[in-house]
């Protein structure tokens, strides 16, 4: 029996695909390669280049391999893009996920572990947040994960589907040895931009925004590193496999950090001065999202290894030292 990660190509894909293959699990990889890279495949893995929103493919997967449960990181993540091309994510976000629940369907392939997001919850009344705040997203990004999540429960009354929906917050750091990490065109997010200008890739970094309601006036979030989400998805598949509820659940460190604090400790991490610089606001950001992951902790049995930010910027340090110009080395 095979574990089918779609999206196994992208930044936390394929982390996944890694840690099961070193587990000794048989894993089967679908990815478009549109945002992912195909280096990021750890070889031991089976994979076949196609298009989640093509059905005709995944039967063919199904029909080839022997999938008892699916993990479904498949979908395009970048917030401001998705404002500008809203019918882009709703197409990919929306037909995807569709298109793999009924070939799953046609198959009894019944459980789902899936990859949602802190965009769920829009502009929270206030922190931490728990899975029973309400969901006002924003952003199309984030309506069409509250989307995804909405259609699995439906499938889950209808059918029985089992799912688990993982609402990770900033996904950030990369495998220790520096052989995996984060590779996105163009890369928006922060961790990742500081470094490049440690690289000296970039002049400074744009702090966006001063004046937030928080501490130091910069945006505060909850950095969570990517192979603790992993954990979370292979704690989410035994909790399937135990037969208990289809719900979400938070994945975060449950502590905030600010943009400034981010920038500072990134310049102790890597020893470089980084200048930064104080621009505008970027628009839809709020003030500050820190989750209360209580839940994953006790349901899932979740512990987070890297449970400070500096152990997180020091392994994306180490990836983006060892591949400074991502896959393409
Ligand atoms: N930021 C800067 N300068 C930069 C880049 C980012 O100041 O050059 C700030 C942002 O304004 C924000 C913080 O750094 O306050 C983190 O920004 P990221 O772009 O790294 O991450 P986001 O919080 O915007 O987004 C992440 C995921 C999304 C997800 C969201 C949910 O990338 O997929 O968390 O909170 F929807």
């Amino acid at each position: 029996m095979s574990i089918l990660i779609a999206g196994g190509a992208g930044y936390i894909g394929s982390h996944m695909v890694d840690s099961l293959v070193n587990q000794g699990k048989d894993v089967v990889v679908i990815d478009n390669l549109s945002t992912g890279h195909k280096q990021a495949i750890n070889s031991l893995a089976k994979f076949y280049f196609g298009d989640t929103r093509n059905k005709e493919f995944l039967r063919d997967v199904f029909k080839k391999e022997n999938i008892e449960a699916v993990v479904h990181f498949d979908a395009f993540s970048l917030v401001p893009e998705s404002v500008v091309k809203p019918l882009k994510y709703f197409d990919d976000n929306l037909v995807g996920i569709i298109t793999l629940l009924e070939v799953m369907k046609e198959y009894d392939c019944e459980k789902i572990v899936f990859s949602s997001s802190a965009a769920t919850y829009g502009i929270p009344d206030k922190n931490p947040i728990k899975e029973d705040f309400p969901l006002k997203p924003i952003n199309p990004y984030g309506d069409t994960k509250v989307m995804m999540e909405k259609i699995m429960q439906w499938c889950n009354k209808a059918y029985g589907l089992k799912w688990v929906a993982l609402r990770y917050f900033n996904a950030a750091g990369a495998k220790e040895d520096g052989s995996l990490g984060e590779d996105h065109r163009p890369e928006t997010h922060l961790i990742p931009r500081i470094l490049q200008v440690a690289l000296e890739q970039r002049d400074h970094i744009d702090i966006y925004g001063n004046d937030y309601n928080t501490p130091d006036g910069t945006n505060v979030r909850d950095y969570v590193h990517v192979l603790d989400l992993v954990d979370a998805h292979v704690l989410a598949l035994n909790y399937l496999n135990d037969g208990k509820e289809s719900r979400s659940f938070n994945l975060g460190s449950s502590t905030g950090f600010s943009v400034k604090e981010i920038v500072e400790t990134a310049r102790k991490v890597t020893g470089k001065k980084i200048p930064a610089k104080i621009a505008a606001r970027r628009g839809g950001d709020p003030d500050s999202l820190v989750a209360d992951s209580t839940d994953a902790r006790k349901l899932l049995g979740w512990k987070p290894k890297y449970d400070d930010v500096y152990k997180i910027i020091e392994t994306a340090w180490i990836w983006s030292k060892k591949h400074p110009n991502g896959f393409d080395e």
